[in-house]
């Protein structure tokens, strides 16, 4: 079996849990876009596991792979990657040569790159990703395979400095002995996490010819795709499921499964348009412990937004929903689902590629009532599907109907057991 699990809204959908949840059922997991931008708490028997990096599939999984796609920032990998062969000890850690590499000069270029787009101020992660792509696409970025080779680091980072010098002349990479300490520390580092190193797009390629069950684990969200999602605030990569393809090297064709996750309700980070977004009441962000993982930064939230759904369900080519976070926000007395963007006066079933358009979308919504707090777990856990709260159901069926996919996995708290797979209790 092949799958790809994605983010169906703006990222944050609780996609780590449910892929550790499913990744026992698979043998190797791949990563295959984005860095440090992410982050994935998964809770096993109490414990908390917080990656940015390895994908949380990889807590269940034999091999790990991290695709070409991504952007490794090597002092997280080297911490993440002890984190995980302490908890996972046979695991296989694989690294593709051509994964680009986060640098701290490219930290601070995302913030000097971020204090100078005033209006359009993005709220990025400070991560480092978008400057690391820029290197990536001006074709002259640092790949993994360059960390064996002080003279191509050496020649790499002059040739940034050299173009970024009009963001960097007043840091202190201004200063060549600061430039000759990142590359020796980049260097040190390449180290002890080039044993790693691999030519990832074959041995995935391998690892389907010999019948082994992959599962390819998206970062971010469908919103944040720097192509569908709501430009420019959006992330630096493609985040949806055919992205796999140009970030691993494996082909799309022999996917037999898209995931899409998302939240009962939805939440954000960072700015720019938010349709569904309830403003002035922070009850459902406190209930939700709605923080970013990454940054700390609370996040915007907002009602379920079923156009939003839709889209992103289509771009993805989902075969199968899973939904998380139903119990914080049956917590509610009122819950409001958007049911229809108006523009115009007109439905519209597609984001307004306008920004000044979103100050004039209107929105219809639906109310259903909570569902209260959830006591019966041991019920739930023994029972799954039919021991649900009725209002619960009527909430879920009604999301089902209108995106016409199935909802087969619902979660219902942190931990692992917490998890129900409705197709099994039907
Ligand atoms: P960047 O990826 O750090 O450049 O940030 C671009 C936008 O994507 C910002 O709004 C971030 O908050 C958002 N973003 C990036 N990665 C994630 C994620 O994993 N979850 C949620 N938001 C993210």
């Amino acid at each position: 079996m092949i799958s790809v699990i994605m983010g169906l809204q703006f990222g944050d959908e609780g996609k780590g849990k449910i892929t550790d949840f499913i990744s026992k059922n698979y043998d190797d997991v791949v990563r295959f876009n984005g860095g440090s931008n992410a982050g994935h708490t998964v809770v096993i028997n109490g414990n908390k596991f917080k990656f940015h990096l390895i994908p949380s599939g990889a807590l269940q999984s034999d091999t790990v792979i991290l695709g070409n796609g991504m952007v490794i920032e090597p002092e997280e990998l080297i911490s993440e990657i002890k984190l995980l062969t302490n908890a996972n000890k046979k695991i296989i850690i694989k690294i593709s040569s051509g994964a680009h590499i986060v640098t701290k000069m490219h930290k601070l270029l995302d913030k000097k790159e971020e204090s100078i787009r005033s209006k359009l101020n993005i709220g990025t992660t400070s991560q480092g990703i978008g400057p690391t792509y820029e290197d990536k696409y001006a074709r002259t970025g640092i790949r993994m395979i360059d960390l064996s080779n002080k003279n191509i680091l050496k020649n790499k980072i002059e040739t940034i400095y050299n173009m970024k010098m009009e963001l960097l002349k007043d840091s202190v990479y201004s200063d060549e002995q600061e430039r000759n300490r990142m590359i020796d520390e980049l260097y040190n580092m390449g180290q002890s996490i080039l044993k790693y190193m691999d030519y990832t797009e074959i041995t995935v390629n391998e690892a389907y010819n010999n019948g082994r069950n992959i599962l390819f684990e998206g970062a971010q969200g469908g919103m944040l795709d720097i192509d569908f999602g709501i430009y420019p605030f959006v992330t630096s990569s493609n985040t949806i499921s055919g992205a796999l393809s140009t970030g691993s090297g494996f082909s799309y064709r022999k996917v037999d499964k898209v995931i899409g996750v998302f939240k009962a309700y939805t939440s954000k980070v960072g700015a720019g348009p938010f349709p569904s977004e309830i403003i002035n009441d922070s009850t459902l962000r406190d209930l939700g412990s709605e923080y970013g993982t990454t940054t700390g930064r609370p996040r915007r939230v907002g009602w379920l937004d079923l156009p939003l759904l839709k889209y992103t369900a289509m771009i993805n080519d989902v075969d199968s929903l899973a939904i998380t976070k139903v119990d914080i926000l049956g917590k509610l007395d009122t819950i409001r689902v958007a049911t229809k963007y108006i523009l115009d006066g007109k439905e519209i079933n597609y984001f307004p590629k306008r920004l000044e358009d979103f100050d004039k979308l209107k929105l219809e919504y639906k109310e259903f009532k909570g569902w209260g707090n959830i006591e019966n777990d041991a019920d739930i856990i023994n029972n799954g599907y039919s021991a649900l709260p009725e209002k619960m159901k009527w909430y879920i069926e009604f999301i089902e109907n209108e995106t016409h996919k199935n909802i087969d996995i619902i979660s219902l708290g942190e931990d692992r057991k917490m998890t129900i797979v409705k197709q099994i209790f039907n």
